[in-house]
């Protein structure tokens, strides 16, 4: 990826603001409006589904992926800033996150009970 890229730039920005992100949100003032459509969604996926992850896509800090997991729900993050899954991957080590983009995303099978893409679908213009 060149610079010019938009998932590089995107990678480089977010890696940027990554520790202000993180503060922001595990520090900020509660979103009820995210935390009122997570927890309809994860109580959905834990009525419809008994096995599986759900994906938190674009994941970032990883604080959502920790919130799901104490919901009850399984859940792993992937996202393209490394400095974001460092960030989760300090505070929740037990938990699985990896680098990647959800332009390419990895295994998204069966294994797979749902998706949580919050906040991580930018469009990009060429
Ligand atoms: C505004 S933050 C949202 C983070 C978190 N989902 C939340 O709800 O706070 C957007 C995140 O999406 C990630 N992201 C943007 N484009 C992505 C892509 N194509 N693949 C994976 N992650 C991406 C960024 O690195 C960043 O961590």
């Amino acid at each position: 990826m060149t610079e010019t890229d938009p998932l590089a730039r995107t990678r480089r920005d977010y890696d940027r603001v990554a520790d202000i992100y993180d503060d922001m949100v595990r520090h900020g003032r509660e979103d009820a409006l995210a935390t009122g459509m997570i927890t309809a969604f994860a109580t959905l996926v834990s009525a419809e589904c008994d096995s599986g992850v759900v994906l938190n896509a674009g994941c970032g800090p990883g604080h959502w992926t920790d919130w799901l997991d104490r919901f009850g729900v399984s859940a792993s993050g992937v996202d393209l800033s490394p400095g974001m899954i460092d960030i989760a991957r300090r505070y929740r080590p037990d938990l699985s996150f990896e680098i990647g983009s959800l332009l390419g995303l990895p295994a998204v099978d069966a294994t797979v009970q749902g998706v949580l893409a919050h906040f991580s679908v930018i469009p990009y213009t060429a």
